[in-house]
């Protein structure tokens, strides 16, 4: 962050060095007037003066960026699905995620081989279908916290030779309370021991019933292992995807969630989102969370360079000022400027909050002292 000098800082704020002096003493701190302090203890002595640490020629970039966000708007248009898998432990998610991918991805010039990113996206017959590689619970908690919903339907993984069990109840509490719609994928009847009609009846008692009993759940019987039933699944995929209706805006300033992100060595940050409105292009300025850049490059999961993506794909992007979160937003601006202020003014803000939280946590530990 920024340092600053005592006597700049009061000059700052009107108010006498002395004054800052003293307050920086009270804390703690002992700083001449001439002296520089840094970033992080400038916001806090001046917050604890009761002013209010604002960003230099920030404005207020976060209301211009929203004015900015509502002013991008078009027809709606349909959309692929967003689908996360989730089930018990070792009930088969990572092998069918796999088998997806390598079967279903159209792989790259690069002699075919596939990059293990966060998110990818196949072509079907019956449409593009998107799959978020995030930990089930991990994608749930995000989208409680944004209040947005990041998946649109949830592949519930039950292998057939184990049933029902706790973390299958888990993810159906979990769907149902986001009101994201189940489909359950009865995996592994290659083998022997498989039962999948006793998987079928378990699950009534957790009122997901499935469609030959009248419900109105999707249940697909496959093996992740041999691939049998795994079109079946993509099928159900689309038909789920179509009764749902799901739409957004292809034209103008793309916007989306950060899924997953990285400092490369070679190619510095690099984060893979996904787009839910409008369009990114390579050239685009953006902002995202709290880091800001300009799009140098697109890829896709297959590591070819893509000039464009559109709403529900996933694509990884380069050009950050920085290692952004995942579960960050990104919104593409019109310039560099408004990126930047937007991404500094919540730098402040989130360092702030961390201070807080530090100054209560030492407050509580002399409590406890005394
Ligand atoms: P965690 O990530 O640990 O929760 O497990 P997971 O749900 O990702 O399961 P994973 O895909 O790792 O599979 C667990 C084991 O089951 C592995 O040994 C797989 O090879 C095996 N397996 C997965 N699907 C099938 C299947 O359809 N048939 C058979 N026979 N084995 C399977
Ligand atoms: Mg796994």
């Amino acid at each position: 962050g920024d340092a600053i000098t005592v006597s700049d800082l009061a000059q700052k704020l009107a108010l006498k060095g002395g004054d800052v002096v003293k307050q920086l003493f009270k804390m703690g701190v002992m700083a001449t007037i001439t002296q520089t302090i840094d970033h992080d203890t400038a916001v806090l002595v001046t917050e604890e003066l009761g002013h209010k640490a604002v960003h230099a020629d920030a404005g207020d970039a976060e209301s211009e960026l929203l004015a900015h966000v509502e002013a991008v708007q078009g027809d709606q248009t349909q959309r692929p699905p967003v689908v996360t898998i989730m089930g018990h432990v070792d009930h088969g998610k990572t092998s069918l995620l796999d088998y997806i991918r390598t079967t279903k991805v159209a792989s790259g010039e690069a002699g075919g081989i596939t990059q293990h990113i966060g998110a990818y996206h196949v072509q079907t017959p019956k449409g593009t279908i998107s799959f978020l590689d995030t930990p089930g619970h991990a994608a749930f908690t995000q989208m409680r916290q944004r209040g947005a919903k990041l998946t649109d339907i949830v592949i519930l993984v039950v292998a057939a030779d184990d049933g029902v069990m706790p973390q299958t109840i888990e993810a159906i509490k979990h769907a149902k309370a986001a009101k994201v719609p189940l489909i359950i994928a009865i995996n592994k009847i290659d083998k022997s021991d498989a039962d999948p009609s006793r998987v079928k009846n378990d699950l009534l008692a957790h009122d997901v019933v499935a469609e030959e009993f009248g419900g109105d759940t999707q249940m697909v019987e496959l093996s992740a292992k041999t691939g049998l039933g795994v079109d079946d699944l993509l099928d159900a995929i689309s038909l789920q995807a179509e009764v749902l209706d799901l739409k957004a805006v292809f034209e103008g300033r793309a916007s989306g969630v950060v899924i997953e992100s990285a400092l490369d060595k070679g190619r510095g940050p690099v984060a893979t989102v996904l787009v839910q409105q409008g369009t990114l292009s390579k050239g685009d300025y953006l902002v995202c969370g709290i880091q800001y850049g300009r799009v140098r490059a697109l890829f896709d999961e297959t590591g070819s360079q893509v000039a464009q993506a559109g709403p529900s794909i996933p694509v990884q992007v380069l050009g950050l000022s920085g290692v952004p979160e995942s579960g960050d937003d990104f919104v593409v601006v019109a310039d560099e400027r408004l990126a930047k202020d937007v991404a500094q003014q919540r730098d402040v803000k989130r360092r702030e909050t961390r201070l807080v939280a530090a100054a209560g946590n030492r407050m509580e530990d002399i409590m406890a002292q005394m």
